[in-house]
Order: structure tokens, then sequence, then C-alpha cells
């Protein structure tokens, strides 16, 4: 799992914690088919951007359990703000651990948190109870646009087998009892809008900090961040929300 505090200072003025612009967010709500009867659970849902929005635009309902309490206190702001109070519900904790009754949602989300299952697999399966039937599952998830050099792993502190290419991560998606039935992927822009912008947040934030003990962790943090995106992450990393049915046709 990355350094949690240390996301929590570069992602401090971020909505959207993934690779995703909130267009993007929509367009996924769209093709899931959200709608007012809709009850959402959202595993690692950060500053809980997802639910707050879907609840304002489709009507949808959702409960959010993330382990960061600084994400969750924003998105009981952004709650507020959208006016969806009575529709979102945020909870601290292990996502990981969090058991929801069986069959109670209509969608299971997990976007950009695979490691709470130790990977994309048991991911999936800590997903599946709390879906009803016909439900859907939506996974958020890298892979490999063309295969990097060896260097790439250690930079962007991964292994090879972490993530696939697109046809490698649909036979994971297979493999795991799913079938895809529709996706939204980022592009590099909108990596740049998730990773750039961090770069920014964190320079203010050294600005106002010079003499926090995080100070030159997030100095390294921009440093590796910077290099690993310019040299690799942007160029191999691609990264999208994957729509799967828990009972292939
Ligand atoms: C890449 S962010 C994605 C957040 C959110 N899904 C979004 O798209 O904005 C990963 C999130 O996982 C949360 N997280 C990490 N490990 C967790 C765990 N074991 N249980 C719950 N949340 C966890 C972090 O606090 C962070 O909010």
């Amino acid at each position: 799992m990355p350094d949690l505090r240390h996301h929590e200072i570069a992602e401090a003025d971020h909505r959207i914690l993934n690779p995703f612009a909130d267009a993007k967010l929509m367009l996924l709500g769209e093709v899931a088919r959200l709608g007012p009867a809709t009850r959402i659970l959202d595993l690692a849902c950060g500053k809980g951007e997802m639910l707050c929005r879907w609840a304002e635009r489709f009507g949808s309902s959702g409960h959010g359990v993330d382990l960061s309490e600084v994400f969750l206190a924003a998105a009981r702001e952004r709650m507020r703000e959208l006016d969806v109070a009575a529709r979102v519900t945020f909870e601290q904790g292990d996502a990981g651990r969090y058991r929801a009754e069986p069959g109670s949602y209509d969608v299971v989300a997990c976007l950009g948190a695979t490691w709470i299952g130790g990977g994309l697999a048991g991911t999936i399966e800590l997903m599946r109870p709390a879906l009803a039937p016909g439900g859907l599952l939506l996974v958020g998830e890298p892979y490999w646009t063309e295969e990097p050099p060896e260097a790439a792993y250690e930079a962007l502190g991964c292994a090879p087998e972490d993530f696939a290419s697109l046809p490698g991560t649909l036979e994971r998606f297979e493999a795991a009892g799913t079938e895809l039935v529709e996706m939204v992927l980022a592009d590099p822009d909108d990596w740049d809008r998730y990773i750039a912008s961090q770069w920014w947040t964190i320079h203010e934030w050294l600005k106002r900090n010079p003499g926090h003990p995080e100070a030159a962790a997030m100095r390294e943090f921009a440093h590796v961040a910077r290099r690993s995106h310019l040299a690799y992450g942007r160029r191999y990393l691609g990264w999208g929300v994957f729509v799967l049915r828990s009972e292939p046709a």
C-alpha cells in the first residue's frame, strides 16, 4: 500500500484520487445505467467524489469505506456541499475487512485500490458477496499499454505481474469468473491531471511547511513521482474502470 500520509498531502487539492476527470466519472455513471434506485458500495472511496456526484446527478445512494480520516473529512464536506447527505454515508475502516450485508448493493466499486484484496482476483472475491443478483462490479485498475523496460518496474514501484496488458487484464477478469461488459479508460492527459497536479500541491506545501518532519520525504516523493511519470508512467501505464457482471451471460 502506498504511504497514506504522503498521499493525503500530495492529493490535498484533488477531488478524484485517480487519473479520471469529472466528465469520465459521469460517463461511467451513465454506462453503469445508474438511477435513483441504485445502491452503491464504494470500497476505498477516498474523498467520496464518485458517490456524491452520482447521488447529485443520478439520484443514486451509496456507502463509502476508506482508511483515511483526512479523505473522509473531505468526503463529508463534499456531501454537505452537494446536499446529498440523505443518500450518501461514509465510514472509516479497512475495506479489505469490511463485510456488507450479503446481496445489499446493486453496484460494488473499488477504484484504484485492489491491494485491499491482495490483487485483482482477491479484490473481486471480496466485492462479490455484497452484490445483489444482476449487479455490477466496477474495478479501477492500471494496465500496461505496452511492455515497459525492466527499469520501469522499480521506478513505478511495482512488479511485472502486478498488472497485465489490456487483453491480459480481460483474461484476469474472465479467470475470476466475471464478464467485462463496459469500460471507461483514462488517457495520458488524465494521468497528467492526477500526477502533475500533485507536484504543484507538494511545492506549495513545502513552501508553507519548510521545517515539517515530513518535508524531506515529500521532496523525495515529488522527485520520484516526476521522474517515474515522465520516464515510464505516462507512456507505459494505462488506467481505467472496468464494468463487470459477476455472473457471465
Ligand atoms: C488511489 S486512491 C482512490 C480513491 C477513490 N477510489 C477515488 O477514485 O477517488 C486509494 C484510496 O484507498 C484508500 N485505502 C488504502 N488502503 C485502504 C484500505 N485497506 N481500506 C480502505 N481504504 C484504503 C486510501 O485512503 C485512498 O483513499
